[in-house]
């Protein structure tokens, strides 16, 4: 009975509530916070104590919602209005042209036809129904024709409005059904599953796995803690309002408060659109979400009635795929590989597999704790991913698949390779074989200071290497300037020409940058980037044999692991007669090719997003002194858009003006180097 409550604790419900929204909106849709956290957890808590004071002024409305509702038994079920059909896939351009020519033949217009082009999230359909502005249900796809209603689990999503904002727009529909896409993003994913590791809980496989297990609880304050998002994609049904296209309906949904992806652009010519494909591919890996395809849908909605449906999709949509990133395949065989400092790392041998176009017969398990995590068996069937260049890794295995003749893998304690005892180091879940002169870690160490990045010895690949060890021409890196081709000749397909050739490379490489050198005696945690700082700060190695830990650790990007690592390094006998050895062999440090303190001239640089390791200054004085500048905003003379977490609109402005986007990663490398 709201009539025997002080009006006043009414008026403050109202204007909490409203602030909440807006704070909200602002957070979560405009990514433009305008309170701290601090403060809107003030408000909300506020608002919680009078709700639960007043149970008479709770609303299906309320911000406070957004927290859960009390859990349920089980879901019930609705019926879509209309039902929410899937989509056909492509897998090739000429799959999307003949989906142009299906358009054209049955569309007869002299009018150019409007696509959409829409980035594809992988996570949950799910269809949001308001009522009057009000959120009033929210259901999973289901079988399309009806779905699980999941409203108490879809309010706490924060991207979600719970009530329609009015301001935009002349009026409301009195009934309007949206459809979107619940998604977990990347960090978001990651945090998600090393919480859950702390806790010795299964992890979930992906972020769409995820996502569909969050949506899924009875409990909804279990689905409040989880990180969330949606982009809403369409319209199910909207009434009184008339409507032509596609992309009107996006912006009038974005006008409502609906978080709309900034990525979908109305195009109106085929190439454009596999133009779009391709360049969301290449982007993708920068996006705080995954997607696995882009959608093309025709835009005029007349159109796309006349061209209709089939029982499972609509004509006039069409999803073109990326390549699968994850496949599943056997685990054969579990071995373990000996590393450059002796670490011993389980690798699974697989049955090969092609994924995304590369063919994958092994994947890294990292270490023992991992494997026992997650309970990986010789022979077990297995989910393998591959992202971009980096190893390809089993994530889990498919416990449905297993027949009971699964082997448990166990780390052996002693090094394959060298049989010498390998330790557990303490605060550290590598097992490493101590012994620095065992012969894999020896190749690998030769391997690393001929690799590209060091001293870039053209002919001297891996299998040489191995030879060169087995047959004990080779026990330390330095062993490889007395290589003649005399003895070259022992090893198997080695003619007289590629003997003379390696030896040229050999001595060719002895001219050689300090950044270059000190990256190839391959001390601990001394990668190209911080081999180039520690060049730029001591110009020698008799200096840097010199500095002294604080000297190290008050250079900026030093921090107190690397500082340790160089002395240590340098402190060793053993060490230190390897560097003098390679000094004597003829090795010459020239001088860094005069830093081309101008190397960038001319280059406009611009940034967006929250750079991890610098401020904005910084970044800007780097640019700055490599001879670059620094624009506000893209233009067709932005040369690199360097793109941080959470890049704001230049970010699609670069991607559609075509500008390169860089990483801070790779912003570093391009700034730093000679
Ligand atoms: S439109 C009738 N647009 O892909 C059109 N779907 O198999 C149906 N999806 O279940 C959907 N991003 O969950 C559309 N931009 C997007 C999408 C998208 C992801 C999902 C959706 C649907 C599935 C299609």
């Amino acid at each position: 009975m709201q009539g025997s409550i002080d009006q006043k604790i009414v008026k403050k419900v109202k204007r909490l509530r409203k602030e909440l929204h807006e704070h909200n909106y602002r957070y979560y849709v405009l990514d433009d916070p305008e309170i701290s956290d601090a403060e809107y957890d003030r408000m909300m808590q506020e608002l919680l104590k009078i709700e639960s004071t007043y149970p008479e002024l709770l609303s299906p409305d309320s911000p406070s919602l957004r927290v859960g509702a009390p859990p349920l038994e089980k879901f019930e079920t609705t019926t879509h209005l209309t039902p929410m059909l899937s989509l056909d896939n492509g897998f090739n351009d000429s799959d999307i042209i003949e989906f142009e020519n299906r358009v054209k033949k049955n569309i007869t217009t002299d009018d150019l036809i409007v696509y959409t082009a829409e980035p594809k999230l992988d996570g949950v359909a799910v269809e949001l129904v308001y009522e009057n502005g009000s959120l009033v249900m929210a259901s999973t796809r289901g079988d399309g024709i009806s779905g699980e209603v999941i409203t108490s689990n879809v309010r706490t999503i924060r991207s979600v409005p719970l009530l329609l904002n009015k301001e935009k727009s002349q009026k409301i529909p009195i009934r309007l059904d949206v459809r979107g896409e619940v998604f977990i993003g990347k960090e978001g994913f990651k945090h998600l599953n090393n919480e859950r590791l702390k806790q010795n809980i299964p992890v979930f496989a992906n972020p769409r796995n995820a996502a569909a297990g969050s949506l899924r609880q009875l409990d909804s304050s279990v689905t409040a803690k989880r990180p969330l998002e949606i982009f809403i994609y369409g319209v199910g049904n909207i009434e009184d309002f008339a409507i032509e296209s596609h992309w009107e309906a996006l912006c009038l949904l974005k006008n409502f408060g609906f978080k709309i992806n900034p990525l979908i652009r109305p195009l109106i010519h085929i190439d454009e659109v596999l133009n779009f494909y391709r360049k969301l591919n290449e982007i993708r890996e920068y996006l705080s979400y995954d997607i696995d395809g882009a959608v093309i849908k025709v835009d005029n909605l007349l159109y796309q009635k006349i061209l209709g449906e089939t029982s499972r999709s609509p004509r006039w949509a069409i999803a073109y795929k990326f390549k699968a990133v994850q496949e599943t395949t056997r685990v054969l065989d579990i071995g373990v590989q000996v590393g450059r400092t002796g670490t011993l790392t389980p690798v699974a041998h697989l049955e090969p597999v092609n994924i995304a176009g590369a063919m994958v017969r092994r994947a890294t398990l990292h270490n023992e704790d991992e494997i026992t995590k997650k309970d990986i068996r010789i022979g077990d069937t297995v989910l393998v991913q591959r992202a971009g260049d980096v190893i390809p890794e089993v994530v889990k295995p498919i416990g449905s698949r297993r027949t009971g003749e699964e082997r448990i893998f166990k780390m052996p304690r002693d090094c394959p390779v060298c049989g010498s005892l390998a330790v557990r180091i303490k605060d550290e879940t590598a097992i490493r074989c101590i012994n620095t002169t065992c012969s894999a870690q020896v190749k690998e160490r030769i391997k690393h200071f001929a690799s590209k990045g060091a001293f870039d010895i053209d002919g001297m690949g891996d299998k040489i290497v191995d030879q060169l060890v087995d047959k004990g021409l080779l026990k330390s890196y330095a062993d490889i300037f007395c290589l003649d081709e005399e003895k070259l000749k022992v090893l198997e397909r080695m003619g007289p020409k590629s003997a003379k050739n390696l030896t040229n490379a050999i001595e060719e490489s002895k001219k050689i940058t300090f950044n270059r050198f000190l990256f190839a005696l391959g001390i601990r945690h001394i990668g190209e980037h911080v081999a180039k700082i520690l060049a730029n700060n001591f110009k020698s190695l008799e200096k840097l044999k010199m500095g002294t830990f604080d000297d190290l650790k008050s250079i900026e990007g030093i921090g107190p692991i690397v500082a340790e690592s160089v002395i240590n390094f340098f402190k060793q006998n053993e060490n230190r007669k390897v560097v003098k050895h390679l000094l004597d062999s003829g090795i010459e440090i020239i001088q860094d090719t005069p830093r081309k303190e101008e190397h960038l001239k001319g280059k406009v640089f611009v940034l967006t997003g929250t750079l991890k390791g610098m401020t904005r200054n910084k970044a800007k004085e780097m640019i700055e002194k490599a001879g670059g500048k620094v624009a506000g905003s893209v233009s067709r003379n932005t040369d690199y858009l360097v793109a941080g977490t959470k890049p704001g609109s230049k970010f699609n402005r670069a991607i559609d003006m075509g500008v390169e986007i860089i990483t801070e990663e790779t912003f570093k490398k391009l700034t730093i180097d000679n």
